[in-house]
């Protein structure tokens, strides 16, 4: 019986470490939103192609709105936000930023992107972007 409860104990202090320490984010269910709803609009391999969006690989990091080769104001034609975030605060894309931004692109644009309303329309279930931004965090 104490044998017992010592060793519930044990896998319960376990348990409790690792969601302490390692981050609550699942990259798997990340990278599977990411492939449904993202891929429309977005590639994720390196050198990948741009679409109506700039390919992510390496976004985390990277600065918002300088994605070589994509031609952001052709590609919006009602206005791009993104060139804006950084002179609005946004110096370099976290991972906590990217889950802000997918959770609310509208309202994402309206606080960093001067209110321009870009191409980029997401719907994604609750609770699953700060999944996707951690996946993006492990393209580089
Ligand atoms: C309907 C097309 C579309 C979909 C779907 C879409 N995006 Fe985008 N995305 C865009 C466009 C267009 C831009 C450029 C926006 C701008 O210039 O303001 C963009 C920009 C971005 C940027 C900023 C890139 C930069 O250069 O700073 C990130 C990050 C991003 N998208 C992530 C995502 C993620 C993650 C998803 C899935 C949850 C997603 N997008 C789904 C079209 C899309």
């Amino acid at each position: 019986m104490l044998r017992t409860l010592i060793a519930t104990t044990g896998i319960a202090l376990t348990l409790g470490m690792s969601a302490t320490t390692a981050s609550a984010a699942d990259v798997e269910n990340g990278e599977k939103w990411a492939n449904r709803v993202c891929k429309a609009c977005h590639t994720f391999d390196e050198g990948g192609k741009d679409m109506v969006g700039p390919n992510l690989y390496g976004i985390v990091g990277a600065t918002p709105g300088t994605r070589e080769g994509y031609d952001y104001e052709a590609r919006n034609p009602n206005g791009s936000a993104a060139i804006h975030f950084a002179e609005n605060g946004l110096e370099k894309w976290t991972e906590e930023a990217i889950a802000e931004y997918i959770s609310n692109v509208t309202a994402f644009q309206d606080k960093y992107g001067d209110g321009n309303r870009s191409a980029m329309v997401v719907s994604l279930p609750p609770n699953a972007a700060p999944d996707v931004a951690a996946y993006l965090a492990t393209l580089n």
